[in-house]
């Protein structure tokens, strides 16, 4: 007789994500992926690597194998805080936790905030790991729309003061999955409504460093009226996300509660991988690497985009992003995205269906596509045949 397996509230809360569905299917070398974020693999820095982790051997020892604290490398987090100190941040060490990668981050947060039933304001679309993870919680969703310039702030206020939210979720620069950016007034906007109405905003940029063009705008944590501002990041999209590292900086009260909560859920980050990091660091690597991913996925970025306009159909939108990993197509009202992956991928190309990342489940005539693991030419194929399915869909679908 099989076990009755009698699974908590919490774990019946649970659901998996697409896009780890999509990326099992892809092991397929004739499909060219535009679905997953993942870092192009010719940027991932072995050498700088291989070499920060025989240095961290050598000159840390048996420390670099040892259980460490909850709050994380120490000089780690001081290179951190300098560095954000340089865009206007004011934080110290003591105002950040390291994290395994910023989804760790953001699940912490949701345990510390979120009861059962709680409200979080969130842009539609978002990131779906945040709906996976405050599903978990029982969080319920307030979405409000996105234009081609992030969350429309305009809404707002009303939001606040019929949901009486936990939190508001927001991702300022080239949002995953739509790729557009928050100007700075909306950002101010957002920072005076959240203080107002005694709301924590959750700022996550995972995609902040990686800007090809126009000018970097200041994190809505570096604004005077943001002090209740909690913000993550990751070296996940700009060093290696293998090594699982990411931080939240914010007030030392909610750092105390996090590492209460990180400690029960793995005591400490890696011990190994924050010392190579911060090695990595410290040698400089940093900056010229950035340096070279912003011209190598800026060249991607161009790459699709110039298809997109050569080979879509012009009842296709789709987003001119500045930075980041993301463009985000809109199809005529009426066409399933989800419904046209199987056919995609016959073709030989597969991208993630936009109802993913809606709460609610709706925009299924959206689709998230990725430029950053595909070569020019790949993005430039991949989106020929993408345009093919699509014209096909399209004359089917009005005539
Ligand atoms: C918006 C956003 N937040 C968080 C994460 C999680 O990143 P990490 O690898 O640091 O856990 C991702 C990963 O794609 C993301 O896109």
């Amino acid at each position: 007789m099989e076990f009755n397996w009698k699974f908590s509230q919490t774990a019946t809360r649970m659901s998996s994500s697409i896009i780890r569905e999509i990326l099992k299917l892809l092991d397929d070398k004739d499909v060219i992926s535009l679905a997953g974020g993942i870092p192009d693999p010719e940027l991932l820095p072995l050498e700088e690597i291989t070499e920060a982790t025989r240095r961290v051997l050598k000159e840390d020892g048996v420390q670099s194998l040892q259980y460490s604290t909850t709050e994380g490398y120490l000089p780690l987090r001081e290179f951190l805080a300098e560095r954000l100190n340089k865009q206007g941040i004011i934080a110290d060490a003591s105002n950040i936790i390291i994290t395994s990668g910023s989804q760790q981050g953001l699940d912490l947060l949701g345990k510390l905030f979120i009861n059962p039933g709680d409200v979080v304001i969130t842009e539609h679309p978002t990131y779906l790991g945040i709906i996976q993870s405050f599903t978990t919680y029982g969080a319920t969703f307030c979405s409000l729309p996105i234009d081609d310039q992030g969350l429309q702030v305009g809404l707002l206020e009303e939001a606040l003061r019929k949901n009486n939210p936990a939190l508001i979720y927001t991702l300022p620069n080239f949002q995953n999955p739509a790729g557009v950016t928050l100007p700075l007034g909306r950002r101010r906007k957002l920072a005076e409504l959240a203080i107002q109405h005694r709301v924590p905003i959750l700022e996550d940029d995972p995609y902040g460093e990686l800007r090809y063009y126009g000018e970097p705008l200041p994190a809505i944590k570096s604004l005077s009226c943001a002090e209740n501002t909690i913000l993550l990041g990751t070296i996940s999209k700009t060093i290696a996300p293998g090594h699982r590292l990411g931080w939240v900086v914010a007030h030392e009260k909610v750092i105390k509660k996090l590492v209460l909560a990180k400690q029960a859920v793995d005591l400490h980050s890696n011990t190994f991988s924050q010392r190579v990091i911060y090695e990595y660091c410290r040698q400089g690597h940093l900056d010229q690497h950035l340096k070279l991913l912003r011209r190598k996925y800026g060249e991607k970025r161009d790459a699709m985009l110039m298809a997109v306009k050569k080979y879509f159909p012009p009842e296709i939108e789709w987003t001119k992003p500045e930075g980041g990993l993301f463009l985000w197509v809109t199809l005529p009202e009426g066409i399933s995205s989800s419904k046209l992956l199987k056919e995609s991928i016959k073709r030989g190309v597969a991208f993630v269906p936009g109802s993913a990342f809606f709460t609610d489940g709706s925009g299924e005539n959206t689709l998230r596509l990725s430029f950053s693991n595909a070569s020019p030419e790949e993005l430039e194929l991949g989106i020929k045949r993408l345009a093919e399915v699509f014209k096909y869909q399209l004359v089917a679908a009005f005539d």
